[in-house]
């Protein structure tokens, strides 16, 4: 897989994130290309990673991985005239949020086999997680696991419409804890805590609890119960967070995002 031809079409920040997350991974940074109009941004991406890059999207088309890592309205210029450049052999993966299997094979043709992912921003740490999504064959689904494993962890969905739900949990959950954790440093703030004191307690207790909801192998629920002793301080906090709907909160806020996902696709 180290010797894989990869090429990317959009030298943003998720591009970024994976180049950088696959040269970590010991991936070859001669077999990396980058289509990217910006020409400040292309000289920065050669020099930081060593890798190629290109101004002409149709050299991108000639990677046996092709990434396609443009905003979702970018999309349809990214992609215009490539069908013919792109085979049986050949693959391409796109994180683009919303931009369908459908709508993608009307633009690159039927030759091409497609995997669809769902990246999220901690990819940009090492520490993300991708939803992936293919009709493909095994051995593209493998490239792709290889592909978005230098990002974080990785998963299949089974059903393409499981993407929006993915985007909902996922793709914007880290903004739930970003909020949650202004919110607390906020809350210790008026507890007469400094500004600087409540967000590093905020913040470090946010990654103690991540790393323990990764490392210890427990449910977030047997978690919770570890730390709640019956009638102490974190119990007070609990019965205040249930009392005042905040299971409830949770549940319609991520179908809210699930239906606004629908909604930028179609
Ligand atoms: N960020 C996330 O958390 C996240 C999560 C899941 C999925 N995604 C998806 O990842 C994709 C990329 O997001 P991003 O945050 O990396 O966006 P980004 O930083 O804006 O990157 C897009 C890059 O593509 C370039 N570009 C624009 N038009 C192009 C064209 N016709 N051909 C080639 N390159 C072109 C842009 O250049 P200019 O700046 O010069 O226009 C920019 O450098 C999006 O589709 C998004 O839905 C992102």
């Amino acid at each position: 897989m180290e010797n894989l031809n990869i090429a990317f079409v959009g030298g943003g920040n998720m591009a970024e994130a994976m180049i950088a997350g696959l040269i970590r991974a010991g991936h070859r940074s001669e077999t990396i290309l980058v289509a990217e109009p910006d020409a400040d941004r292309r000289a920065w991406l050669r020099s930081e990673y060593n890798i190629r890059v290109t101004d002409e999207n149709r050299q991108a088309m000639e990677a046996d991985v092709i990434v396609l890592a443009v905003k979702p309205q970018q999309v349809r210029q990214a992609l215009a005239g490539m069908s013919d450049l792109l085979g049986p052999e050949q693959m391409l993966v796109s994180i683009a949020a919303g931009v369908t299997t459908e709508r993608l094979r009307e633009l690159v043709g039927d030759d091409v086999q497609l995997v669809r992912v769902m990246p999220n921003t901690p990819a940009l740490v090492g520490a993300g997680i991708s939803a992936l999504y293919s009709e493909g064959d095994e051995a593209c689904r493998s490239k792709a696991e290889y592909l978005m494993r230098a990002c974080g962890e990785t998963l299949w969905v089974s059903r393409e419409k499981d993407l929006h739900a993915v985007t909902a949990v996922s793709g914007s959950g880290p903004a739930y804890f970003f909020l949650l954790a202004e919110l607390l440093a906020g809350a210790g703030q008026s507890l007469g805590l400094s500004a600087d004191t409540a967000a590093r307690l905020a913040t470090h207790t946010a990654l103690g609890a991540g790393r323990m909801l990764v490392e210890s192998g427990r449910s977030p629920s047997e978690l919770r119960q570890q730390v709640t002793s019956p009638n102490g301080t974190t119990q007070a906090a609990l019965d205040v967070m249930y009392e005042q709907g905040l299971p409830e909160i949770v549940r319609s806020a991520v179908a809210a995002a699930a239906r606004r996902s629908v909604e930028l696709g179609s």
